[in-house]
């Protein structure tokens, strides 16, 4: 497992030195290489140092130019225009480098060089609630970063924060006692998904029933509220049946990450309730160092910054005048849990933008209580709202929020219509068997609703649309699959031989643009990695896709000339092939080996 240096970085560190080398004066001044379309890069450094040394441009371009090494990384370095330097690798350099990749298990992508321990909060969906498209966003992306995160090498501790406590259990416990079988399965089958249904239609019933009776009957509601009193003082036989909630939404949460195709392990549940324990403590901390003050009965944070439409300071309120805690006690809690017993140096919460006035005022609450020292990040990876095709909040067209399994059921189904046709063009013997298409459907339907996501920066809005989705062309996962399975047939074709590489030929300008870009695939991640926008990534394997179909459609493969050609192009396919599946795969989306 060696990782292997991109060309953009070897002719950085070529110009750097040739820059020292000529003009010692100017320290270790940057050549500030970018991609360029005139040559393969360009250098515009120069310019700004020439500037500072008070010479002409152009006559410092020549002296680096002339410094450099002649070797057979780089073919040409033309001075151009004001002094910038264009410049273009050798075929050979990119073959070598691309071949080195290819002897590679990562691809040749590296290691970060100083991991960290990163905890990542996100897929926490709310206990006795159904997901909706909100929570689709935080497990999609959540599961993206985490991937990536830990391909990188560092450490990651997932942390399911789901919503799990609250006064609402009162009403739903009482209910449960009241009328004991509720939550009682029918036979169990076995079958997740099924499961996971009536799991969720059983807490649907019981939490519109007891909902009901909590608003009419007065000596209900005085239970449920007593109710509350003994789950928060932890009485046993109270705590036994918030315990069978709990249970009975996990069996639910746990068929719909399931369908997504996303691994959510038990030990990484820990929801609100898993700091409870911590929440006295916090308050006290807060309160003996002033971070926290008493205000109209609260214990209350104020931030100079934060104002509500009154111009009147709006605080966190950390505990209730009535001592109830809320949301903002569980997270600080939680932020010392983190970083004092998880060991955490980054925490990156992927939860929706309408929560960032509350995780900005957490984790400056932390910073002034020394929870968060210098040597901590914290950072909201805040995603924008679902919108359905009108442009308004997505709904169903009653005005309720969508079902999350609703919506992946008809990714599925309309993919695998999409798929059915696909196959049925195809002459007999290739075609899909019912079997094959039920299972591809499904990797399509739930990689499209993935890959929308992720496609578009996180931040931003989008619009929920299946049609887009699933279509074949454009910015889509399933036209990423297609390409991934044309490029497995061809190689399949060719008798799936060891690819091998020739780096004595010289190289048709699709192939090389090919190689320049699966070159990127390491820069890439370690920029993603770094930014937390999984989006790159996505626009990254886009565009691979896209070079290829170039190179397919300019450069024949099976019949190239000659049998070298025909080797070094199976090598392209090849190494484009495993790059696109390891970039899906980081992506949580499944690339079918047929389609
Ligand atoms: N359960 C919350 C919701 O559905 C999201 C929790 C976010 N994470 C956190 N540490 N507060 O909106």
């Amino acid at each position: 497992m060696a990782s292997v240096p991109s060309l953009a970085s070897t002719v950085q560190q070529r110009l750097a030195d040739a820059l020292s080398a000529a003009l010692p004066e100017a320290g270790s001044a940057d050549p500030l290489l970018r991609r360029s379309d005139r040559a393969d890069f360009q250098a515009n450094g120069i310019l700004a140092l020439a500037k500072k040394l008070k010479g002409n441009p152009r006559e410092l371009a020549t002296k680096v130019v002339e410094a450099l090494p002649a070797d057979d990384v780089l073919k040409e370095v033309e001075v151009s225009g004001p002094g910038f330097l264009n410049i273009t690798v050798s075929d050979r350099a990119i073959v070598d480098t691309l071949a080195a990749r290819a002897a590679d298990d990562r691809l040749g992508v590296p290691y970060a060089q100083e991991p960290g321990t990163t905890v990542v909060d996100y897929a926490q969906p709310n206990v006795a609630k159904e997901m909706h498209v909100g929570h689709l966003r935080s497990a999609v992306i959540g599961d993206a970063m985490v991937q990536i995160l830990e391909f990188a090498g560092e450490k990651v501790v997932r942390r399911h924060h789901i919503g799990d406590w609250g006064t609402q259990f009162g009403m739903l416990i009482q209910y449960l006692i009241e009328h004991p079988h509720e939550l009682d399965h029918k036979a169990d089958t076995g079958d997740t998904q099924a499961s996971g249904e009536e799991a969720m239609s059983n807490l649907n019933r019981l939490y519109k029933a007891s909902r009901a009776l909590f608003d009419s009957d007065e000596e209900f509601k005085a239970r449920a509220r007593d109710r509350v009193v003994l789950l928060q003082s932890g009485d046993p036989e109270t705590i036994r049946l918030w315990q069978r909630f709990v249970d009975e939404s996990k069996i639910y949460f746990y068929s719909v990450f399931d369908k997504l195709d996303m691994e959510v392990r038990d030990p990484d549940v820990v929801g609100e309730s898993g700091y409870n324990d911590m929440l006295d403590e916090t308050c006290r901390l807060l309160e003996e160092s002033g971070v926290a003050v008493r205000s109209e009965g609260a214990l209350c944070v104020f931030f100079d910054d934060v104002k509500g439409p009154d111009g009147k300071p709006v605080p966190l309120i950390v505990r209730k005048s009535n001592g109830g805690y809320g949301y903002a006690a569980t997270d600080l809690s939680a932020i010392r849990d983190r970083v004092q017993k998880l060991g955490a140096d980054t925490l990156l919460y992927v939860v929706d933008a309408r929560q960032s006035l509350h995780f900005k005022m957490v984790f400056e609450t932390a910073r002034r209580a020394g929870w968060l020292g210098d040597g901590v990040k914290a950072v909201q990876l805040a995603f924008g709202t679902v919108l359905g095709k009108d442009g308004k909040p997505f709904k169903t067209r009653e005005g309720e929020t969508v079902r999350l399994v609703d919506l992946l059921d008809e990714a599925i189904e309309r993919a695998s219509a999409v798929v059915r046709e696909k196959s049925e063009g195809l002459p007999e013997a290739e075609r899909l068997t019912e079997e094959e298409i039920a299972e591809r459907g499904t990797q399509v339907g739930i990689g499209a609703i993935k890959y929308a996501d992720l496609s578009t920066s996180a931040s931003r809005d989008y619009k929920f649309d299946l049609d887009q989705m699933v279509s074949l062309n454009g910015d889509t996962s399933v036209y990423l699959q297609y390409a991934y399975a044309r490029i497995r047939s061809i190689v399949r074709k060719s008798g799936d031989a060891e690819p091998v590489a020739h780096p004595e030929l010289e190289l048709a300008p699709a192939e090389r643009a090919l190689g320049l870009h699966l070159d990127r695939f390491g820069e890439t991640l370690t920029e993603v990695a770094a930014s937390y926008e999984p989006h790159r990534l996505a626009a990254y394997l886009y565009q691979l896709a896209s070079l290829y179909t170039t190179f397919y459609a300019e450069c024949p493969v099976l019949k190239a000339p000659t049998p070298e050609q025909v080797e070094n192009r199976l090598f392209l396919c090849d190494l484009t092939a495993r790059t696109l599946r390891q970039g899906m795969a980081l992506l949580g989306i499944r690339t079918p080996e047929r389609l």
